[in-house]
């Protein structure tokens, strides 16, 4: 039995979950931003230490510009609402993604929110927004090439390499969680979920509970990680 020390969420099937009620995609959002805060804390509750969850990527930008704004207001509603919430617990947030090409208010509000918790030891909720995996791939290599080229490294290995991500310094993740049905990666953690283990669930992320959750990492606990090794039974 293994325990999730860094469980990944992909946040799918808002837009799908409200349409099917008759309401705007934006509902399906606001739902969304709430569940965060559900999932979160039965995340620590469940002994998780790194929470990852997908909030924008770098493709989302297709969207509608009513989409996308509504979308860069969600970081403001959920750290008004739950920040207290998340100090008092000792959450630390972090992020990952380029905030600066974020409007200058939504970077704002999570760059404050980073600082604020930035001491806090307990679950690292870290919010993916802006994300996409080649970028982040693209910018270590460019990075390490400059660093090279300065004579500050030259020598690259796949621990090394690690620190040029924007996960510097947060462990691989363990269990990646996929919701609304969708079984693809969307350009989100390619390096880190290299061993992570996989699981697709048909529930959208309004409908992602704590207790569906929580049937996850059961079932994520009973998976036999070999790492490419073999255990003897
Ligand atoms: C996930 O829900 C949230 C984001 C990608 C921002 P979607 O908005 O992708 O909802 P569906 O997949 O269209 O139902
Ligand atoms: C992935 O969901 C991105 C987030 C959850 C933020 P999408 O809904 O954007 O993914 P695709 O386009 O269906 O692959
Ligand atoms: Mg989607």
């Amino acid at each position: 039995m293994s325990s999730c020390r860094h469980l990944a969420i992909i946040m799918d099937g808002n837009g799908r979950w409200a349409k099917a009620q008759g309401k705007p995609r934006t509902m399906g959002h606001l739902a969304g931003a709430d569940n965060v805060r559900n999932i979160a804390i039965a995340a620590n509750e469940a002994g998780v230490k790194y929470l990852t969850l997908y909030a924008f990527s770098t493709e989302n930008w297709k969207r509608s510009e009513e989409e996308v704004g509504y979308l860069m207001k969600l970081p403001a509603y959920l750290f008004q609402k739950y920040m207290r919430e998340f100090m008092e617990r000792g959450f630390r947030i972090r992020t990952i993604g380029e905030l600066d090409r974020l409007p200058a208010a939504t970077a704002k509000v999570l760059r404050d929110a980073e600082e604020e918790s930035k001491d806090n030891p307990g679950l690292n909720l870290i919010i993916a927004i802006n994300y996409g995996s080649r970028r982040e791939i693209l910018l270590a290599a460019r990075k390490y090439a400059e660093d090279v080229r300065d004579g500050r490294a030259n020598d690259l290995e796949e621990d090394g390499f690690s620190s040029y991500l924007m996960t510097d310094g947060i462990p691989d993740v363990d269990f990646l969680i996929r919701t609304s049905g969708e079984q693809r990666i969307s350009n989100y953690l390619l390096w880190q979920i290299a061993y992570a283990e996989l699981m697709f669930v048909p529930e959208s992320w309004p409908e992602f509970t704590p207790e569906v959750l929580n049937r996850c990492l059961d079932a994520y606990a009973h998976r036999d990680r070999r790492f490419g090794g073999v255990h003897e039974s």
